[in-house]
C-alpha cells in the first residue's frame, strides 16, 4: 500500500512540476475584471431603487441564487443542486438543497445518487454560532454566537479578493482590506491562489472523499483550505506535527482534537509527510457547502459544542463526506493507519 502511494505520488509530482507555468489569473463571471465602462454593477446594484442593503437588487443569498440557483441560467454552477450544469458533474463544494454523491464511498453496492441535503452552511442569514471561533479558553466557550452567514461571508462578489488585489480561488476572501469582514469584525487573512483553468467539479463524479481538489502552482488548495476554514473555526485546527489528539490544548471544549494537515507547507507533503501517511485537511472530511450523507443512532446524537442536541439524526451530518463515520474507516481501516 505505502509502496503504491510512493510510486503514484512520484508520477503525479512529475506531471505537476512539468506543467508549472506563471499564468495570469482571473476571476470569473460578473465577479471582477471590471473595465471603465463596465455593465456588471447593474446586474446586482440599483442606484435609487435598491430593495436591500448595500444598494442590492435583493438580499445577498437570493441575489446569488438568481444566477447560481437550481432554476437559474445565469451561471453553470448550480450550487442548490451541487451540479455543474455544463459538465453535468458534481460540484466540488457540494450543494445547499440537493447533492450528487456516493454517500458510502467504495463500499460494495454503493453508487452515485442524487440526495436531499441533510446539512449545509446556513446561508439564510438566521442567527447561528461560529463553532470554535476564538483563542484557547479554559472557560466553556463554544464560539461566537448570534452570527448571520450569507454567501458573501466567504466569497467577495467583486473578485480580486487577495493580497495586492490578486484573484483568489473561487473569489474566497483573503488578505485584502477591501473585503467586507468574514463576520463581525473578523477580517480574512488567508490567500488561496486562483486556479488557471477552472474546474468546478470533482475528479470522479460524486466521489467526494477521494477528491484531491485543485493544485495551483505547487499549492494544494485542499491543504491551504484548512487555515482558511480556521479563520472562523479557530480552535478546530490541530495541525501536524503537533499531536493534538493526545495533548491537552487547555481549552474547556476543544480539549483534544483530531490532527489536521501541516499548514506550514501547502504542497502534497502537507497531508502526506514522508509520502506514507494521510493527514486530513478540514475538507478531507467535510464539504464546504453541504452534504446529503445520513447518520445512524450514535453519529446522529452527538451533542453540539454548546451541549445542544438539535438538530439531530440525519441533520447531524455536519457536512461530512461519507455516511456515519465512514471517513474514519477510510483512513484507519481501508488505508491501514493503525489505531494507536
Ligand atoms: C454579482 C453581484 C455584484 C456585482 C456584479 C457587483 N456587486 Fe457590489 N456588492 C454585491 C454584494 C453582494 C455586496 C454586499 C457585500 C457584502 O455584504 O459583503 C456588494 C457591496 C458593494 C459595495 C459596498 C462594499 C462594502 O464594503 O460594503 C460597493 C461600494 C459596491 N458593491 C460597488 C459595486 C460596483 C461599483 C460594482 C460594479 C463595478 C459592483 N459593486 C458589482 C454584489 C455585486
Ligand atoms: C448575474 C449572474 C450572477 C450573480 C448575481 C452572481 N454570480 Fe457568481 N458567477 C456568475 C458566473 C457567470 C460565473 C462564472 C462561472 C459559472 O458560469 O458558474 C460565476 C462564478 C462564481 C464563482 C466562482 C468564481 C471563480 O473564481 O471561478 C463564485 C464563488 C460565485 N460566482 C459566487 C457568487 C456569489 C457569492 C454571488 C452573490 C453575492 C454571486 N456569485 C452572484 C454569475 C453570477
Ligand atoms: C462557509 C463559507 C462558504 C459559504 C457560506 C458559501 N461558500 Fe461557496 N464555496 C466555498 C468554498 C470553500 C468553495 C470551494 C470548494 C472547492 O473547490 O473545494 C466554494 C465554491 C463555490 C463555487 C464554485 C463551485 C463549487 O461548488 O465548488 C460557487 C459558484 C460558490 N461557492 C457560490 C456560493 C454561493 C452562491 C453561496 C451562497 C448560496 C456560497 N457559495 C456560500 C465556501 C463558501
Ligand atoms: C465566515 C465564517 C466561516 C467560515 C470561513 C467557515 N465556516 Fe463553517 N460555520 C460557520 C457558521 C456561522 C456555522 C454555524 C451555522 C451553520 O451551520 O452554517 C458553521 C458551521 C459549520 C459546520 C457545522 C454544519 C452544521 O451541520 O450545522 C461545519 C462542519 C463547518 N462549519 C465546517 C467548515 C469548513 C470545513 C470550512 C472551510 C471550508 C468552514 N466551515 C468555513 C462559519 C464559517
Ligand atoms: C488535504 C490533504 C491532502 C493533500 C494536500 C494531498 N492528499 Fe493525497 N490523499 C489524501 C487523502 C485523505 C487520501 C485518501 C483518500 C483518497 O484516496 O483520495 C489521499 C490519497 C492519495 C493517493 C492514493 C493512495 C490511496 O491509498 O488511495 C495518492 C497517490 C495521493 N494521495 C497523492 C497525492 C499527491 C501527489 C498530492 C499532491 C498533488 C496529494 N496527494 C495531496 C489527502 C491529501
Ligand atoms: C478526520 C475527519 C475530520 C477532520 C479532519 C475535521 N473534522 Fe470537523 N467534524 C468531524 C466529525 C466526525 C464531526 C461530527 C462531530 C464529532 O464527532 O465530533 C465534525 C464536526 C465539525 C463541526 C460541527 C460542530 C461540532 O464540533 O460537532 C465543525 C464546525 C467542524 N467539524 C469544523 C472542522 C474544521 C474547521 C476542520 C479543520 C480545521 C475540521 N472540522 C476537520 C470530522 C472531521
Ligand atoms: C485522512 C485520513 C484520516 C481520517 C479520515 C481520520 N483519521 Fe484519525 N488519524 C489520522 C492520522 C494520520 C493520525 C495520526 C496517526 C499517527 O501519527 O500515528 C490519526 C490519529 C487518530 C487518533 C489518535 C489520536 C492520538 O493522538 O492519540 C484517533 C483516536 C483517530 N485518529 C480517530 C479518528 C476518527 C474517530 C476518525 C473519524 C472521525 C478519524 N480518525 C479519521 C488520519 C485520519
Amino acid at each position: 500500500m505505502k509502496q503504491t502511494l510512493l510510486v503514484a505520488i512520484g508520477a503525479l509530482l512529475f506531471v505537476l512540476l512539468s506543467a508549472t507555468v506563471s499564468p495570469v489569473h482571473a476571476d470569473n463571471g460578473p465577479h471582477g475584471g471590471y473595465t471603465a465602462t463596465t455593465d456588471a454593477c447593474a446586474e446586482c446594484h440599483r442606484a435609487h431603487t435598491a430593495a436591500a442593503h448595500s444598494l442590492l437588487v435583493s438580499d445577498t443569498t437570493s441575489l446569488c441564487l438568481s444566477c447560481h440557483g437550481a432554476a437559474a441560467t445565469g451561471a453553470r454552477t448550480n450550487v442548490e443542486d451541487g451540479l455543474d450544469t455544463t459538465a453535468n458533474r458534481s460540484l466540488r463544494g457540494g450543494g445547499f438543497v440537493n447533492v450528487t454523491m456516493n454517500p458510502a464511498e467504495n463500499l460494495p453496492g454503493s453508487s452515485v445518487q442524487i440526495l436531499p441535503v441533510t446539512s449545509s452552511h446556513d446561508v439564510s442569514g438566521d442567527s447561528s454560532t461560529v463553532w470554535g471561533y476564538g483563542s484557547i479558553d479554559s472557560n466553556p466557550n463554544p464560539g461566537a454566537t448570534s452570527i448571520s452567514l450569507t454567501c458573501a461571508s466567504c466569497h467577495n462578489p467583486h473578485g480580486r479578493a487577495g493580497a495586492g488585489n490578486a484573484a483568489t480561488y473561487r473569489v474566497l476572501k483573503g488578505n485584502n482590506a477591501s473585503n467586507t469582514p468574514l463576520f463581525g469584525a473578523q477580517n480574512a487573512s488567508v490567500n488561496l491562489p486562483d486556479e488557471v483553468v477552472k474546474t468546478y467539479y470533482t475528479g470522479v463524479n460524486g466521489d467526494y472523499f477521494g477528491d484531491h481538489g485543485a493544485m495551483v502552482g505547487g499549492v494544494a488548495i485542499n491543504a491551504a483550505m484548512t487555515a482558511w476554514c480556521a479563520q472562523c473555526h479557530t480552535r478546530y485546527h490541530g495541525p501536524y506535527p503537533a499531536t493534538p489528539g493526545s495533548t491537552d490544548s487547555g481549552d474547556a471544549v476543544f480539549k483534544f482534537r483530531h490532527v489536521t494537515n501541516d499548514t506550514t507547507t501547502t504542497s502534497c507533503m502537507s497531508c502526506h509527510p514522508g509520502f506514507v501517511s494521510y493527514y486530513p485537511g478540514c475538507v478531507s472530511c467535510h464539504m464546504p457547502h453541504g452534504t446529503g450523507v445520513r447518520m445512524s443512532s450514535n453519529s446522529g446524537s452527538v451533542p453540539w459544542p454548546d451541549g445542544g442536541l438539535i438538530p439531530s439524526g440525519d441533520n447531524r451530518s455536519s457536512l461530512l463526506r461519507i455516511d456515519n463515520r465512514g471517513v474514519c474507516w477510510q483512513c484507519h481501516v481501508d488505508r491501514g493507519i493503525s489505531f494507536p
